[in-house]
């Protein structure tokens, strides 16, 4: 019976302290190296869509360079602003292999941000 985790990268492609975009099942999502493992979020940017990978991450903080959106690494809430949050998807580190299981945990964010002009 499946587990319904599935393989998304091998370890050596994310160095510490950086991350990377991956595909899963039509998903795309970005996995962090942090110092605790490996986590991974929605791959973008909650605000307007840029990609994860591309931001700049300090410890636990990743910011997105394009309007200085802030969020949580190791859990995916929003800092800046606080009310927005990435959705969080279970990992597994299997040898040096990273699976993931492609269903959100969770996503606090029910706000509509479409209806503000940012
Ligand atoms: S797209 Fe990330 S803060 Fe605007």
């Amino acid at each position: 019976m499946s587990d319904n985790f599935v393989l998304a990268c091998e370890s050596h492609e994310i160095k510490a302290g950086e991350a990377k975009n991956v595909v899963v099942d039509g998903i795309e999502m970005t996995i962090f190296h942090t110092e605790n493992g490996f986590v991974a979020h929605s791959g973008y940017c909650k605000h307007n869509a840029f990609k994860l990978e591309l931001c700049e991450i300090s410890g636990d903080i990743v910011r997105c360079p394009r309007h200085g959106w802030k969020y949580r690494i190791s859990n995916g809430e929003g800092i800046k602003p606080a009310w927005t949050s990435l959705e969080n998807y279970p990992v597994e580190l299997r040898g040096e292999e990273i699976w993931v299981k492609p269903e959100a945990e969770e996503s606090s964010n029910d706000f509509d941000t479409s209806a503000y002009d940012w």
